[in-house]
């Protein structure tokens, strides 16, 4: 498969891009500094560019069959708007370049999902993660009625601790205290998902 990775130079996108390049798909990163690439540079097509950017987006996906982010704004706990104005260059872009399938990674708590959360979860999610979960909420209601063929990953939090390949995803899972999953666990529902039409359509709430 010929995937466009965003977020590539970030934990999780690293994963992910490492997974595909052991399943044999191609990957190509739209990434600001390629020098941040390491010794993934000459193992993935590299665009530079911003994914904020619809011309740098569409540049990337062009002949691509499908779109994985994992963008993020790092340590940072202000949204900046990144969400909603990398959502909107995407969507437009996949429209541009007719590339409908899009698995994009956003933060269990986001929305509907606010109501299913322990107590624990929520205190963070409406205080520290506010800025971040308010500027997701949109980004992920704007993908919703996209009409791309998107998959919505809802994860709890996130850990760097190694794959085990037994968590959980659903529609809705129950919460208790502040569960967590892998990053690399993330990585390997993400790409899965890109692989199969089953969750087509779907938020997907993943966690141990
Ligand atoms: N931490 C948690 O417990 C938790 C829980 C649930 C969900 N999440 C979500 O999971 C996602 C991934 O988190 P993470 O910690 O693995 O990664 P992260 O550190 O947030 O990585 C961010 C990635 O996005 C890229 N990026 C940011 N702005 C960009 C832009 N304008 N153009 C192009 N690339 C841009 C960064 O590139 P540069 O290298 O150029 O900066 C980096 O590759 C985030 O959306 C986060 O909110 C986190």
């Amino acid at each position: 498969m010929k995937l466009l990775i965003l977020g590539a130079t970030g934990p999780t996108g690293r994963h992910v891009v490492d997974l595909a390049l052991r399943s044999g798909d191609a990957v190509t990163v739209l990434v600001r500094n390629p020098a941040t690439l390491g010794d993934l540079a000459g193992r993935v097509t590299t665009v530079t560019g911003d994914a904020t950017s619809q011309h740098d987006v569409s540049a990337a996906m062009a002949g691509r069959d499908a779109v994985i982010s994992a963008l993020g704004r790092g340590r940072s706990l202000a949204a900046k708007g990144l969400f909603t104005r990398s959502s909107a260059a995407v969507i437009a872009a996949a429209r541009e370049t007719g590339v409908s399938r899009l698995v994009w990674l956003s933060s269990f708590g986001v929305g509907h999902t606010l109501r299913w959360s322990s107590l624990t979860q929520q205190l963070m999610y409406r205080t520290l993660l506010r800025s971040i979960y308010a500027n997701k909420e949109i980004a992920d209601e704007s993908i919703r009625t996209s009409g791309l063929d998107w998959t919505l990953v809802y994860p709890t939090r996130l850990t760097n601790g190694p794959a085990k390949g037994s968590y959980q995803a659903d529609d809705r899972l129950p919460m208790r205290g502040n569960p967590t999953i892998s990053r690399a666990d993330v990585a390997d529902f993400m790409l899965r998902a890109a692989h199969s039409s089953e969750w087509i359509g779907r938020t997907a709430v993943i966690s141990d």
